[in-house]
């Protein structure tokens, strides 16, 4: 697995906010993720979850201020803070991000954060008067010029009873941005990959179009697996209900027209193209501009092609010679190897993902997928049945060796 997190060793300070039992969570879920976890919890904070919490969830003993006088003596919080990959705060009250912005160091956690020289990202929980204030501001604004990440805080119900500013993220999306700082030195690092993802909507009336099956799962897997090589990401979208995947540049488009536009655009500095949208090859002729109404009978629709992207990326390829490496995917019902290898050829790509999307668990809505893969030169690997997630990561090793070869 490629997940950046795994192996990865956090030291996750907790201090004194109700928003302490969400930290619990984050612990559990980087723990799922097979990170270290070491919990360095505040006096304060030990008064919302007591470190046994913690301890059962990390598996691991919790740091409190009173290992500072044991027998581990000063060593500790060096050696805790030397060690790290990441320090998280989360939640970081006003008065411990006051502490930070001003090199104070009077408990373990400040020590520990004051010795540490990996990344810091915050995660603030407050009231919204106090994150509202010129100091916890300012405070903010000098943690940040020095490098800290600050996520957060969200709107919401506070536990003054009043709604504003100062609610921490959620465990998941705090766990997406520990994900991508901790992929930034991925080999992908610098390259830019654009991936299109779901089904286009080609429209009839304002309120019908004609879609397909397409749900962007595999797309989505895809951009996720490219953040986590550290490249810079974006996912050009047909509509979905799914999460965008935290750290990528998302595009939201219906038609095929509109897809199209956006991957020119997208692509034109871009290492890669990763085509996974279901785009659609036949749209209405006419688009009525008001519902077409059941009482005028019932209508002939008469259908055109849509545009080629893949047909006119590789056209400007031949003079831009961007994206350096395009790879589309090939949905087939018969013949799937001999009818990728032609799209192959035909498309002028550097790879094909093709998935028979007459198997149950695989294609269209599932989590799961079984692709084969094709490359110029004869070329193939047919894959087991692996989540699309799994799917994302070996087509994306595919793309860091192609890269690695120089240009195709
Ligand atoms: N594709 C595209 N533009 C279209 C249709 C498809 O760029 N108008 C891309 C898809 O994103 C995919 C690849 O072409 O990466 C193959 O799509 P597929 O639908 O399997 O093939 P088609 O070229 O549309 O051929 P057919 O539907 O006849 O199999």
């Amino acid at each position: 697995m490629n997940n950046p997190i795994q192996g990865k060793h956090i030291l996750l300070g907790i201090t004194g906010s109700i928003a302490c039992y969400k930290a619990a969570d984050l612990a559990s879920k980087l723990i799922q993720s097979g990170a270290q976890v070491d919990v360095i919890p505040t006096q304060a904070a030990t008064q919302f979850v007591t470190p046994l919490t913690f301890q059962s969830v990390t598996g691991q003993r919790v740091y409190v201020d009173s290992d500072l006088w044991g027998s581990e003596g000063h060593v500790l919080h060096i050696g805790l803070a030397q060690s790290a990959d990441l320090l998280v705060i989360a939640p970081v009250t006003a008065n411990t991000i006051a502490k930070l912005a001003n090199g104070i160091a009077d408990n373990l956690l400040t020590i520990t954060a004051l010795a540490a020289t990996c990344q810091m990202i915050l995660a603030p929980a407050m009231d919204g008067g106090m994150y509202a204030h010129p100091a916890t501001q300012d405070n903010l604004g000098r943690l940040l010029k020095r490098g800290a990440i600050v996520i957060g805080p969200a709107e919401g119900h506070l536990a003054s009873g009043m709604v504003g500013l100062g609610r921490m993220v959620e465990p998941q999306e705090l766990l997406g941005h520990i994900r991508l700082v901790l992929s930034k030195n991925g080999p992908l690092r610098g390259r830019k990959v654009v991936v299109t993802a779901g089904g286009t909507q080609e429209p009839l009336d304002p309120v019908r179009a004609i879609t397909n099956r397409s749900t962007g799962k595999q797309g989505f897997a895809l951009a996720q697996a490219a953040l986590d090589l550290g490249a810079q990401v974006t996912l050009i979208s047909g509509p979905t209900h799914l999460v965008t995947p935290i750290g990528s540049q998302r595009e939201d488009v219906h038609t095929s027209e509109e897809m199209l536009e956006k991957v020119l655009i997208a692509t034109q500095q871009a290492d890669v193209l990763i085509m996974a949208a279901a785009v659609a090859d036949f749209k209405p002729k006419d688009t009525a501009a008001h519902k077409i109404k059941k009482i005028g009978g019932i209508p002939e629709i008469k259908l055109e092609a849509t545009s080629d992207i893949l047909g006119a990326v590789a056209e400007l390829k031949e003079k831009t010679k961007f994206p350096r490496i395009t790879v589309g995917f090939a949905a087939e019902s018969q013949d799937l190897l001999k009818n990728a290898r032609a799209k192959l050829e035909r498309k002028r790509l550097d790879l094909i993902v093709a998935n028979d999307i007459t198997a149950v668990d695989a294609g269209f809505g599932v989590d799961t997928n079984r692709v084969s893969l094709l490359a110029p030169a004869g070329f193939s690997e047919s894959l087991p049945l692996l989540s699309k997630a799994e799917v994302a990561e070996v087509v994306l090793d595919h793309i860091v060796e192609l890269l690695q070869k120089g240009e195709p």
